[in-house]
């Protein structure tokens, strides 16, 4: 397909998705909440964050990190040369917990399936999962974020091929001044990670090989151990 008419499907797709997803009754939280909090950015972008559950200003404004959190994601972004409007941003929680309290397990596991659907859309190439939850939930790993942060992750995720990268969630440094420089060190590796190539596809391997195509080793390949 070409790239635009591409675009085009992917908006397309995920606005119908969207406005699907803006009446879930999947858990406890649609009683309690303004508004679904789907997703906001470039549909098309390599780079998508995924944080916890949209808070108090999230859930009232129905677009996710507006708040405190939010400010310092984007001067992060602005700190490696991207804005808000170039990357994508969901949640793994759509819903606002009631005082902002952890999303449970059987509120994550209701609500999976929205952010893999967002993702199987996008297609990034870089997954950015802020904090513990969406860590754990898109690596499938019990490691918790002071673990891995920083350290890129080949995985796939809703069946497709992706850098899973993990940070601190932006709120820690609003708690922690001192993880700040730590944020910043992770958020500096990203531009380096959108750069790299696309895996190349391994290659196919007959199962059976015509007697014909078969190579027949010299003796110095053979020494070489590359047979
Ligand atoms: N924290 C999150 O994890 N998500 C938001 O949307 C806002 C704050």
């Amino acid at each position: 397909m070409a790239a635009a008419e591409d675009s085009a499907h992917r908006i397309a797709a995920l606005d119908a998705y969207a406005a699907a997803a803006s009446t879930c009754t999947r858990c406890r939280l649609a009683a309690g909440r303004t508004q679904v909090v789907f997703g906001v950015g470039n549909p098309d972008a390599d780079l998508m964050f995924v944080g916890e559950a949209p808070g108090f200003h999230e859930d009232k404004q129905g677009f996710p990190f507006v708040g405190q959190a939010g400010k310092l994601l984007d001067q992060l972004l602005e700190r490696i040369g991207l804005a808000r409007a170039e990357v994508y941003i969901a949640n793994v929680i759509k819903c606002r917990p009631p005082g902002n309290r952890d999303p449970q397990p059987d509120e994550i596991e209701a609500c999976e399936g929205h952010l893999f659907r967002q993702i199987e859309l996008i297609e990034p190439k870089v997954v950015a999962t802020l904090g513990n939850f969406a860590t754990k939930l898109l690596s499938g790993k019990p490691y918790g974020i002071t673990r891995v942060h920083g350290k890129p992750q080949e995985t796939r995720v809703a069946g497709r091929a992706v850098v899973l990268y993990p940070i601190y969630h932006p709120a820690a440094a609003l708690y922690t001044p001192a993880m700040l420089r730590t944020l910043e060190e992770d958020f500096a590796r990203l531009p380096a990670l959108l750069a790299r190539e696309e895996p190349a596809p391994a290659p196919v391997i007959p199962l059976f090989a015509a007697p014909q195509a078969r190579a027949v080793p010299t003796p110095a390949q053979e020494q070489l151990g590359l047979f």
